[in-house]
C-alpha cells in the first residue's frame, strides 16, 4: 500500500494505524449489512459452460486414494476468451476453456505430467504452488527465475513427482499478472496416511478470490504509475468457485467502469448441496490478487484440520481468515435444520481500498437436500451470521494456538539469520511507488532465468535480482519487517517454513517472544501491517527459489527475493534441453 515511512518509531506507527483502523471498521459496518441473496431457484446447479461445479466435489471423480504410484496426464490449452463469471462479460485467460481451470488430483508418490499449449499472444508459465520440486527446480514454473516463458504458439510439458507431500495446493500462471486474469486451478494430493481421512464423508474444494471486471493490463499500468500514488486497484467483486452475481447498474460506480452492455444481473452463485448428518471436508484456497477473506458458514462450526498441506490437531472456529496463496481444510457437519444457509467470504476492508461497486461479502449457499429452493423474490432466509468477526481489523492469520501440527516438530535453532525489510518507496524519477526488499525492487529478467545463470556459475546477478546464496544445509531464520501499511502474505517456493513469531512494531531479538514448540509449518504466512514475522526453514532443496508477497500487485511492484540454495549443486543440475530452449540462445 501507499508509501512507506521507513524509519519512523514503531510506537508512533501503531498510533497512526489505530486511527485508520477505526475509520475502516466504521466503513465495514456501513457497507456490509445486507449481503445480496443468491438467486438460485431455477438456477441451482445451472451450468455456465466455462464452470463445472462437479469438478469441486472430489467424490464425483472416481478417484482412488492409494499408495500405488501412477502417472497423471493432463493436456491443456491456454487461450483468451470472453466469459462472465459474475454476469459481466470480460476477456479472460483460460485453461481448456474452464474457469477456474481443471483440477489436478493425485496421490503421494505419483508423477504429474501436464502438457501446456499456449494459444495466447504472449508467453506464459505455470507454477505448482506448494510443491517442493526437490530435484526438479526447473519445473517450478516461475518466469525469469526457473524458466523463460512458454512462447506464444509454443508448448511445453511439466513433469514432476510428489514423493512426500499431500494436502491442498493450487496451480497458477507465474508470468506477469496472468493468474489474476484466470489461469488458476486446484491441485489436490491424497494419501492413505492422512490422519483425518475417517473424519469426513465428502471432500469439497472451495476456491475464493477477489475479481476485477477489467483485465490486469490497464490496472497494472495504473498501479505502477505516479497517478496511483501506490494505491492498489480495488476489486469489483469476489468469487466462490468462480461464480458470483453482480448488480450490473453498479458498474457505473466502479473505479474502472467497463461500460459493457454485456452484463446480466443475478448470475448464479455457487451452491453446495449437503445431506443432513454428513461431514464435509472443505478445502479453502484463496486464489485472489489482493484481498484477504474471512470465511464462514452461518450456524455451522468449522473444524480446521489442515493448513498449506500440514495436518493439524483439530481446532474449532467460526471464521477462518485466509490470505492469498493460503489453504485450509475445515470439516463441517451438516447438523443444523434442513434449510438453506449462507456461505460468506468477507473481504477485510482494512486491507483493500474503496470501490463503490464492490460488495465486500461474497456469498454462496449451503443447500440441505430436502430444503425448499430459495425464491429470489422472497425475503432472505433466516440464516444467521456469526457474531463479530474474531479477526476484524488488521489482516492476521489464525492464531498460533489454532494451528498445531498433527505430527509435532519443534523449530530447530537458527544457524543463519537474514533480515528482510519490506517497504514501498518512491525512488524513481517519476515517483512511482515500488516495493523493496531491503534496497532491491525486483524486475523479472527477460529472455533469461536466474536458475540458468546460476547453473552456468554466475554469482553476480543483475542489480534488479536480490539473490541470497546459501551454501550448506542449515536452519535459515528470516526476520521480516514490514514498513508498510499493507499486509503481505509471503510465500516461499520449494519449502515449508516454521512460523516462530510475529507481532506489531519491530522485532526485538531476545525480547520479542518466539514459539519454537511445534509451530505451524506452512508455505504462505501473513506479514502484518507495520509488524514483523519470524520464519525458519531448512534449505535442503538445492535450486533457485522465489520468496515473495503473493498480493499480485505487490509482486509486480518488486516485492520478491530469491534464495539460491546450494549453488555448487545447482552447477551440476542437468536442466532438460526443452527447459533451456525456452530461453532461446540466451
Ligand atoms: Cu503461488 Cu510464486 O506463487
Amino acid at each position: 500500500m501507499r508509501s512507506a515511512l521507513f524509519l519512523v518509531l514503531a510506537t508512533f506507527l501503531s498510533v497512526i494505524s489505530t486511527t485508520t483502523q477505526a475509520a475502516r471498521i466504521a466503513n465495514i459496518q456501513n457497507r456490509d449489512q445486507v449481503p445480496a441473496g443468491p438467486n438460485i431457484n431455477a438456477d441451482i446447479g445451472a451450468s455456465q459452460p466455462w464452470n463445472d461445479p462437479s469438478e469441486f466435489i472430489l467424490g464425483k471423480n472416481n478417484f482412488t486414494i492409494s499408495s500405488t504410484p501412477t502417472t497423471r496426464y493432463y493436456d491443456w490449452i491456454i487461450s483468451r476468451q470472453n466469459i462472465a463469471p459474475d454476469g459481466l462479460m470480460r476477456p479472460m485467460l483460460l485453461v481448456n476453456g474452464m474457469f477456474p481451470g481443471p483440477l489436478v488430483e493425485a496421490n503421494t508418490g505419483d508423477r504429474i505430467v501436464v502438457k501446456v499449449t499456449n494459444h495466447l499472444t504472449v508467453g506464459t508459465a505455470l507454477h505448482w504452488h506448494g510443491m517442493f520440486q526437490n530435484g526438479t527446480n526447473w519445473m517450478d514454473g516461475t518466469t525469469g527465475i526457473t524458466q523463460c516463458p512458454i512462447p506464444a504458439g509454443g508448448s511445453f510439458t511439466y513433469n514432476f513427482t510428489v514423493p512426500t507431500q499431500w494436502g491442498t495446493y493450487w496451480w497458477h500462471a507465474h508470468a506477469g499478472s496472468q493468474y489474476v486474469d484466470g489461469i488458476v486451478g486446484p491441485l489436490i494430493i491424497h494419501s492413505p496416511n492422512e490422519p483425518h481421512l475417517e473424519e469426513y464423508d465428502e471432500d469439497v474444494i472451495v476456491m475464493m478470490s477477489d475479481f476485477y471486471h477489467t483485465t490486469t493490463a490497464p490496472l497494472l499500468s495504473y498501479y505502477l504509475s505516479e497517478e496511483s500514488d501506490g494505491t492498489e486497484p480495488t476489486p469489483d467483486n469476489g468469487l466462490i468457485n468462480g461464480r458470483n452475481s453482480f448488480n450490473c447498474s453498479n458498474d457505473a460506480l466502479a473505479n474502472f467502469p467497463t461500460n459493457t452492455t454485456n452484463c446480466v444481473s443475478n448470475s448464479p452463485q455457487s451452491v453446495f448441496n449437503f445431506d443432513a448428518g454428513k461431514r464435509y471436508r472443505l478445502r479453502l484456497i484463496n486464489t485472489g490478487a489482493f484481498a484477504e477473506f474471512q470465511f464462514s458458514i452461518d450456524q455451522h462450526n468449522l473444524t480446521v484440520i489442515e493448513a498449506d498441506g500440514t495436518d493439524l490437531q483439530p481446532a474449532q472456529v467460526q471464521r477462518i481468515p485466509i490470505h492469498i496463496g493460503q489453504r485450509y481444510s475445515a470439516i463441517v457437519t451438516a447438523n443444523q435444520a434442513v434449510d438453506n444457509y449462507w456461505v460468506r467470504a468477507v473481504m477485510n476492508t482494512y486491507c483493500v481500498g474503496d470501490n463503490a461497486a464492490l460488495n465486500l461479502t461474497t456469498t454462496a449457499m449451503v443447500h440441505y437436500n430436502g430444503a425448499a429452493t430459495v425464491d429470489p423474490q422472497a425475503p432472505v432466509s433466516d440464516s444467521q451470521d456469526w457474531g463479530q468477526p474474531q479477526y476484524i481489523g488488521r489482516c492476521l492469520d489464525l492464531s498460533a494456538d489454532m494451528l498445531k501440527p498433527w505430527v509435532a516438530q519443534d523449530a530447530p535453532p537458527a544457524d543463519v539469520t537474514y533480515v528482510l525489510n519490506m517497504s514501498f518507496q518512491k525512488l524513481t524519477k517519476k515517483h512511482v511507488s515500488l516495493g523493496y526488499v531491503n534496497s532491491t525492487s525486483w524486475v523479472p529478467l527477460k529472455n533469461a532465468a536466474t536458475l540458468n545463470q546460476a547453473k552456468r556459475g554466475v554469482t553476480n546477478f543483475a542489480a534488479s535480482q536480490f539473490v541470497i546464496s546459501m551454501n550448506q544445509t542449515q536452519t535459515i531464520e528470516l526476520i521480516i519487517n514490514n514498513y508498510d501499511e499493507g499486509s503481505h502474505p509471503f510465500h516461499l517456493h520449494g519449502h515449508q517454513f516454521w512460523v516462530v513469531g510475529g507481532g506489531q512494531g519491530s522485532y526485538l531479538p531476545g525480547k520479542s517472544p518466539l514459539n519454537t514448540t511445534n509451530p505451524v509449518r506452512r508455505d504462505t504466512a501473513t506479514l502484518q501491517t507495520f509488524g514483523y514475522t519470524i520464519l525458519r526453514f531448512v534449505n535442503d532443496n538445492p535450486g533457485m527459489w522465489a520468496f515473495h508477497c503473493h498480493i499480485d500487485w505487490h509482486m509486480q511492484a518488486g516485492l520478491l527475493v530469491q534464495f539460491l540454495s546450494h549453488p555448487e549443486i545447482v552447477k551440476t543440475f542437468k536442466i532438460p534441453e526443452d527447459v533451456k530452449a525456452l530461453c532461446g540462445a540466451a
